[in-house]
């Protein structure tokens, strides 16, 4: 039989501090994506951000800079995140994966984005979970399929199940949408608008449903 806790609060695993966890991580070698990327590219944001967005990995520009989300697909999300009425300081902003994939290309020295692999996603979560421990974001939204898939099951489909609210384990909200990098890859203008104001719907429906109206 389980031992009784005496203690009058219920006990509470001990979470290290961010800047903790960010110099802990920077030495990552759990797979071996840290050999080719310049740096591990922690989550950024405040320690008591009630949104938390999850990403796919680094891109070449958030390899060099150390920071998630600042390149092209990073400047869309800002935008959207103004145009949904979501202050960026309300919000913690990271990675499933914190190395930067990459191959060089043919010709030239461009880097190419590599998807991950399910190895290097689990060998890189107990870091997201760490983060998600300290921020205990309210609400927590996965940007595209592979952080999608990756924390809510290889059956979810984001074209299918985007907007739904979906309680978790991970955190009292979990939902899904697009990853801002596909908006970019969009054929033309027209669909590059229609995709960006839906995404801007579903972070709109994020804002809403953290004020309480449910029925957002
Ligand atoms: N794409 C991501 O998924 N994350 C980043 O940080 C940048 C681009």
């Amino acid at each position: 039989m389980p031992s009784r806790n005496r203690s009058p609060e219920p006990q509470q695993a001990y979470a290290a501090p961010l800047p903790c966890l960010r110099e802990a991580a920077a030495s990552c070698k759990a797979c071996d994506l840290w050999k080719a990327a310049t740096q591990t590219v922690f989550g950024e944001g405040r320690a008591d951000a009630t949104i938390m967005l999850v990403g796919e990995q680094p891109g070449d520009l958030e390899d060099r800079a150390g920071r998630p989300f600042v390149g092209p697909a990073g400047k869309l999300l800002d935008q959207a995140l103004v145009e949904a009425g979501i202050d960026r300081s309300d919000v913690y902003v990271t990675n499933v994966v914190k190395h930067f994939k990459w191959s060089p290309a043919e010709r030239g020295k461009k880097r190419i984005h590599k998807k991950p692999r399910d190895s290097e996603i689990q060998a890189c979560r107990p870091w997201l979970d760490a983060e998600l421990a300290v921020v205990k974001p309210k609400i927590l939204v996965c940007l595209g399929a592979t952080a999608a898939q990756s924390l809510l099951g290889k059956d979810f489909r984001v074209s299918r199940q985007r907007g739904q609210i979906i309680e978790s384990p991970l955190a009292p909200h979990v939902v899904a949408t697009v990853h801002p990098s596909s908006i970019l890859r969009a054929q033309d203008d027209e669909s590059r608008h229609s995709q960006m104001q839906a995404f801007i719907q579903d972070l709109k429906h994020v804002a809403r449903f953290l004020k309480g109206d449910k029925a957002a």
